[in-house]
Order: structure tokens, then C-alpha cells, then sequence
């Protein structure tokens, strides 16, 4: 019994070093844009952001546009939220109010940061909707 409550108090400081860890957003140090864009093409990161948003049909909800549907419009959203209140919805959801969390997709935790500049780039108006290319 001692035993099992030990390795749970451990497996809770594990999580909470690797939370602390990915607080650090890698793709915005040293000056990095956050998204590059050149009509329908843009960098690779944030491909990998509209590949996951594809990929995980967040368009069900959100629409195709993120316009809204069940879910808000994204575009709106992303003009007030901040990339840490971003990250937090994404993975624990809000269960109660229809948006499912994401912790068990690897794709999706793999590319919060992704997923928020390609989202930032919608609500900026500068990606357009739709099918994106890689900009070499
Ligand atoms: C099953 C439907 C559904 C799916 C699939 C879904 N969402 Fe949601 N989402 C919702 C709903 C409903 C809300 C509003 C929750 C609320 O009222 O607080 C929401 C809220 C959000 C918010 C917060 C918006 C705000 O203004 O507070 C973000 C960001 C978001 N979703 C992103 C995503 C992304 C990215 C995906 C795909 C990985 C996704 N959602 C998939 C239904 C969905």
C-alpha cells in the first residue's frame, strides 16, 4: 500500500517536469517568426499544424474554415486566447462543453505549437483556408 502511493506522488512529479519542460516554446525563440506564408504555401512547421488539424477533423466542430460550427470559430478565438490558454484546451478538452482533450494524440502533442501558428496564421488572415503546400 506505502508502496503503490509512492509511485504515484513520483509518476506526478514526472508529469508536472515535462509540463514545465514543454512551457518553453523552442519555435519562438531567437526571433523565429511564428508562421511563414506566401499565398498557399507555407513553412514546414506549420504545415505539420494544418496536417494535424486535418488529421484529427478538428473541422467537424470548428469548421472547415474554423469559422464555427458546434465548436466557436476558431479565427475569433485565436485573437484573444493566449498560446498557453491554447495549449491547455487542447489537452484536457472541456469535457462538459463538447470539446474533447487531446493529451492521447501524440500527432496533436507533437504539434501545439504547430497547430497554434497555423491557427494564428488563419486568425491573422494571412493563411488562407483550405489545401497548403510546403514553402521550401
Ligand atoms: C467534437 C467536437 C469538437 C472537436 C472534434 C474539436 N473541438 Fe475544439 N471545441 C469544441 C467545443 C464545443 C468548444 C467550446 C467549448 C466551450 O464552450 O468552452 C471547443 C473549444 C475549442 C477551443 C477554445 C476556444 C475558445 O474560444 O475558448 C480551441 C482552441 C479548440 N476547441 C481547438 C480545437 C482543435 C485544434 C481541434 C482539433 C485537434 C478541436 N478543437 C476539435 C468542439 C470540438
Amino acid at each position: 500500500m506505502r508502496g503503490s502511493i509512492a509511485v504515484v506522488v513520483a509518476l506526478l512529479g514526472a508529469s508536472s517536469v515535462l509540463h514545465a519542460a514543454g512551457a518553453a516554446p523552442a519555435s519562438q525563440s531567437e526571433g523565429k517568426p511564428l508562421y511563414r506564408v506566401e499565398g498557399n504555401k507555407v513553412d514546414p512547421d506549420t504545415l505539420a499544424g494544418w496536417k494535424t488539424w486535418r488529421a484529427l477533423a478538428c473541422d467537424r466542430c470548428h469548421g472547415a474554415r474554423q469559422e464555427g460550427l458546434v465548436g466557436p470559430s476558431l479565427i475569433e478565438s485565436l485573437k484573444v486566447m493566449t498560446k498557453e490558454q491554447f495549449k491547455e484546451t487542447l489537452l484536457h478538452g472541456r469535457p462538459e462543453r463538447g470539446m474533447p482533450g487531446f493529451a492521447n494524440s501524440q500527432m496533436v502533442t507533437n504539434n501545439l505549437d504547430n497547430l497554434y501558428a497555423y491557427l494564428k496564421g488563419r486568425s491573422d488572415g494571412k493563411i488562407p483556408p483550405g489545401r497548403l503546400e510546403e514553402l521550401k
